[in-house]
């Protein structure tokens, strides 16, 4: 996947994915939070940063040494994370699932606007991509850039996407009322890129310094 100069991304492959479970164990998702954070420990160090810790805020957000922003994500048997400078980067929002289809009754919750309709459409001119769980790390990645720029929750619904099939890319708008962002300047469009990497996809969002 490619990012600008001064933005890393550092992921580990281990195993393909088992049977679906619903509910991952905590041991599970644990393992997976060490792993992205070894991840995080392995970037920060290209960008010449010694200090590895990153504890969790009170939204969940990973907390980054001063001078750094990123993200993390973790699914079974994939762990990633991006990080870059604050120069760089106001927020990085990253994301990993398993390629497979999101259940129709979830997807339903999670879909606004013409984002059914985009769906149909993919799914018949791009059958073998599973487009709904494109459209749940794209709409996960955006509230992992905007949740540490704002300290705004968003729902699913709240947030519109747009996917470019052949460029492997997206545009996203997040849509909340007038005077519920921390700043006018927050930004509220998004684009970023994805991709399918073997049994997994993932997606990006990196906001530019000068948009934060
Ligand atoms: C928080 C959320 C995005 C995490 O996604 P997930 O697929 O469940 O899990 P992932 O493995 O991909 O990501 C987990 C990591 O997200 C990060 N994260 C959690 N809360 C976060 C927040 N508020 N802001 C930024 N990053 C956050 C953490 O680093 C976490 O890993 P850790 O607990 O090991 O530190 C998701 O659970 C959620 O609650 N989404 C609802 C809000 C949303 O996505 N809205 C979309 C419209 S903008």
């Amino acid at each position: 996947m490619q990012v600008p100069p001064g933005v890393v991304v550092a992921a580990t492959a281990g195993t393909a994915p088992g049977p679906f479970r619903a509910r991952p164990t905590s041991a599970g998702r644990s393992a997976e939070s060490r792993s992205a954070r070894d991840c995080a420990g392995a970037a920060l160090a290209m960008l010449g940063q010694r200090s590895t810790d990153i504890p969790t805020g009170e939204g969940g957000q990973p907390v980054w040494p001063t001078g750094f922003v990123g993200s993390l994500s973790h699914c079974p048997g994939f762990t990633i994370a991006a990080v870059g400078r604050v120069g760089v980067a106001s927020a990085i929002g990253i994301d990993v699932e398993v390629h497979r289809p999101v259940r129709p009754a979830v997807a339903a919750t999670i879909v606004c606007g013409s984002e059914a309709s985009m769906l149909a459409r993919l799914a018949s001119c791009h059958p073998p991509v599973a487009w709904s769980a494109v459209l749940w790390s794209v709409k996960e990645s955006v509230f992992k850039a905007w949740y540490p720029l704002t300290g705004r929750w968003v729902d699913y619904t709240a947030c519109e996407v747009v996917i470019h099939p052949d460029r492997g890319s997206f545009d996203a708008r997040v849509v909340v009322p007038a005077g519920r962002t921390a700043r006018s300047t927050t930004p509220r469009t998004f684009a970023g890129r994805w991709s399918v990497v073997g049994t997994h996809l993932c997606s990006v969002v990196i906001v530019p310094a000068s948009r934060g």
